[in-house]
């Protein structure tokens, strides 16, 4: 590595947003090192249809494991630490809320303190989310919204908020959080209501399912495309200080109109297929997210560039793609 190249660490890098992240950089010419969990299967198919995968240097890890994280700051020699890593489905963590608290929140921690013990000068970023405004306390969020979490993963990703502003309060850390409204991709997992929707759109349309269930589609959420939200991720962890910011589109979308989007994209209505099963509903549900990306617009110079029917247009031609090959 010559002396200027700079190296970024990414937990979460076999997610979706790792996937995109690690194609960032390296595009702007970092050497990147992504922590992974031990898996029984595969997991690297996100950097592989990226075409990545041979770019990156992969470090076992897990963010349960402290030691696993110091190895992994003293091997990578970050300069960039980025913590995506998370159990991130909202409707698992009622299932096992423990296992969240201690990966999405302790995890934090444990990652704050690796970077503090090897290379407290490394520029930390935090994975926020609006899913800590839960019960919203303002029609539109920003940074100055109090939270109210509703799920055992909103309350774990508050923890791990606070804990990266203590830090940067604490320790003089350049430690960020990126309070990112939701974002989709093709490469979402199919567990999530956009890409379940999109999947099952393709599917229809090649004979291959007949209906689509789902729960509660009244409620809306500010949907942007990953691509476009790993570049505030990036901008971030370049600023002179380190801050929180809000990324967002300003939009917020039905997931009734958004299947009914997908549907339509393939000459579709989505109301012949939708069944409404409660199976798939929450105990308690956050119904409505609206974010104001003012801040990040303003500091960052970021701005969203997919409007939802270009995403939901890319997510069901991928999905058709996938599933015709
Ligand atoms: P994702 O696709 O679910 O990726 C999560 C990543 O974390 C995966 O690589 C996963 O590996 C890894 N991981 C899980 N448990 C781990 C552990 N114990 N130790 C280390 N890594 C672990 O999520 P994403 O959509 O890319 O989101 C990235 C981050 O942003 C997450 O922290 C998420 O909570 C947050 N966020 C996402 C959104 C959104 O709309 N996408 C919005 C706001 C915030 P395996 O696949 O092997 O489990
Ligand atoms: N997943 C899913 N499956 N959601 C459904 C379904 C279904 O069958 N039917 C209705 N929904 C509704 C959920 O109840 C929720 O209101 C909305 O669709 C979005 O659900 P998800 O796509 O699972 O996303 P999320 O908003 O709960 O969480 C995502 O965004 C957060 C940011 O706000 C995740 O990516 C989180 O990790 C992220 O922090």
């Amino acid at each position: 590595m010559s002396n200027t190249t700079r190296s970024a660490l990414i937990t979460g890098i076999t997610g979706q947003d790792g996937a995109y992240l690690a194609r960032l950089l390296l595009g702007k010419g970092y050497e990147v090192y992504g922590l992974a969990p031990r898996r029984s299967t595969d997991t690297s198919w996100r950097l592989r249809e990226l075409g990545i995968l041979d770019g990156v240097h992969m470090i076992d890890g897990d963010l349960a494991d402290l030691s696993s994280l110091i190895r992994a700051m003293e091997t990578s020699r970050a300069d960039e630490v980025y913590n995506l890593g998370a159990q991130s489905f909202v409707g698992t963590s009622w299932q096992q809320p423990l296992l969240t608290a201690d990966v999405d929140g302790t995890g934090a921690i444990r990652m704050l303190e690796a970077v503090r013990i090897v290379n407290r000068e490394a520029h930390y970023y935090q994975a926020s989310t609006s899913e800590m405004f839960g019960l919203i306390q303002a029609d539109r969020q920003d940074e100055n919204t109090p939270f109210y979490p509703r799920s055992p993963y909103g309350v774990a990703k508050v923890m791990a908020h606070w804990a990266t502003v203590n830090y940067r309060e604490s320790h003089g850390m350049h430690a960020s959080s990126g309070i990112l409204f939701n974002h989709e991709s093709p490469l979402r997992g199919i567990e999530f209501v956009t890409r379940k929707v999109t999947h099952a759109v393709a599917s229809i349309k090649l004979g291959k399912q007949k209906e689509l269930r789902l729960g509660n589609i009244d409620s809306k959420r500010d949907w942007g495309f990953a691509g476009d939200y790993v570049e505030a991720m990036w901008l971030m962890t370049q600023q002179p200080s380190p801050d929180d910011y809000v990324v967002a589109t300003g939009i917020t979308v039905s997931v009734r109109d958004m299947c009914k989007l997908a549907f339509a994209h393939v000459g579709l209505n989505y109301e012949d297929y939708l069944v409404i099963d409660p199976k798939f509903m929450r105990p308690a549900e956050v119904d409505v997210l609206l974010g104001n990306p003012a801040k990040a617009k303003a500091k960052l110079g970021w701005t969203p560039h997919t409007p939802i029917e270009e995403l939901v247009a890319m997510m069901v031609d991928a999905d058709l793609r996938r599933l015709s090959a």
